[in-house]
């Protein structure tokens, strides 16, 4: 052989054993550190220990969790750690269905970069019990009950394939995270289940969540303050109380909701389309470039809603003007059916008027039974309009 090709025989082997040795990740099955796939005994001291040693690797390391239903009182995997982990669940854990502490992730992912949570397992949060006792859609002081996933402070990650089922509050729960994304999720919770948000995200930048089916209780995506760069694509929203900004400035020193992008997206009999709401008698705050676009509503109660006077339980002085600034917001291509006939309504706040709301090719119709029109409602707010318009946005 000359040396060219022996050059070339070289690179070719680099090449192969580098690849074999990312795919080749060390794995931990937890059935091999006293897991029991009984559906009684808690896998949490295996969770833990495998945990410890795929974090501690200094190569990419996988943990298993096979097929079969493992119970898992509680559990926090927290990094930093040394190279990428990934866990993959292929079985089902369960939580314990009796509430036995009441704080607040049941499955916790805390301080990790490069991440990846995957396999077509499902997380059974058995919540039942719990929704009984949840009155936190109608009290401020009310206790939390756990939430299915927390991605707390959780960069460079990819969650995709699991199945939420039945949390006790909102099923995935994302603060101070970076770059992380969710492909096809399913998350699944009875239309009577209450707070049972799909994907609550609060504090962070760089959330992209694709493909997901979400059937549940709660919002099906919501945003809370400090939402960055935030892209929902393909979401399949129904039963649920739809896609939302908010609610802001009911608290403190919230941090501005900046760059959100949902498109393509199908909601179906849900309570509401796409809403931004803030509180009135509220704390200052910012909510601005928000885009809402290729939207089909299938007999959605609320299709397209700002709502600066959201109040709910009357928990707070509806007179007072909402003092979050809402602007940069564009509504295009939102078709289809709502369940009443105000199917538009842009209520904003008198102190400090909508700014800058764009809507074009608004085609929606009436699919409710009375013989009243399709109509919008608007209140301190001067939108542009293009194309298309049903019903007549912002009509005197
Ligand atoms: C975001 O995270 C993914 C998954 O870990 C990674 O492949 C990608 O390079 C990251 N993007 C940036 C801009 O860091
Ligand atoms: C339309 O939505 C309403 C209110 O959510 C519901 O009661 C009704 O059953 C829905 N209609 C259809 C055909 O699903
Ligand atoms: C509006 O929607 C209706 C019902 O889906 C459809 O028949 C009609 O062609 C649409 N109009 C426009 C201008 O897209």
């Amino acid at each position: 052989m000359d040396t060219k090709t022996n050059k070339i025989i070289i690179i070719i082997t680099l090449l192969v054993v580098s690849s074999f040795s990312i795919n080749n990740a060390q794995v931990f099955d937890v059935t091999k550190y006293g897991a029991k796939a009984d559906g009684v005994t808690s896998i949490e001291q295996a969770m833990m220990s495998t945990w410890k040693k795929a974090c501690a690797s200094t190569s990419p390391s996988k943990i298993i969790i096979p097929k079969g239903t493992f119970a898992l009182t509680k559990v926090k995997f927290q990094g930093p750690c040394k190279s990428h982990v990934e866990i993959q669940l292929q079985g089902t854990l369960k939580a314990p269905a009796h509430i036995t502490t009441k704080s607040e992730g049941w499955v916790t992912f805390e301080h990790i970069d490069k991440f990846t949570l995957g396999g077509s397992g499902t997380f059974d949060g058995q919540g039942k019990a719990a929704w009984k006792l949840n009155d936190c859609h109608k009290s401020i002081k009310c206790t939390f009950y756990l939430m299915n996933l927390r991605f707390n402070f959780v960069s460079n990650a990819i969650i995709r394939d699991i199945t939420s089922l039945d949390s006790k509050n909102f099923h995935v729960n994302v603060l101070g995270c970076k770059n992380i994304t969710f492909l096809n999720l399913n998350v699944i919770a009875p239309e009577n289940s209450p707070n049972t948000n799909g994907i609550h995200i609060g504090r962070s930048d760089g959330v992209y969540i694709t493909d997901p089916i979400i059937k549940t209780g709660g919002d099906c995506i919501s945003l809370g303050d400090g939402s960055k760069n935030i892209h929902i694509t393909s979401v399949s929203c129904g039963p649920g109380h739809g896609i939302s900004v908010g609610s802001l400035g009911r608290y403190a020193k919230e941090e501005p909701v900046s760059g959100v992008w949902v498109k393509d997206c199908t909601l179906t009999n849900t309570e509401n389309g796409v809403r931004i709401k803030t509180w009135p008698s509220s704390n200052p705050g910012i909510a601005s470039d928000m885009h809402f676009e290729n939207i089909k509503m299938v007999n959605v109660s609320n299709p397209i809603l700002i709502d600066q006077q959201y109040c709910p339980w009357n928990q707070c002085n509806r007179d007072a003007s909402s003092l979050v600034q809402i602007n940069d917001v564009s509504f295009k291509n939102i078709h289809g059916t709502s369940f009443t006939p105000l199917a538009v309504k842009l209520a904003c706040s008198a102190k400090y008027p909508c700014k800058n709301v764009v809507l074009g090719g608004i085609n929606l119709s009436y699919s409710g039974s009375t013989s009243e029109k399709i109509s919008s409602e608007c209140s301190n707010i001067v939108p542009s309009l293009s194309g298309n318009q049903s019903p007549k946005i912002c009509a005197k």
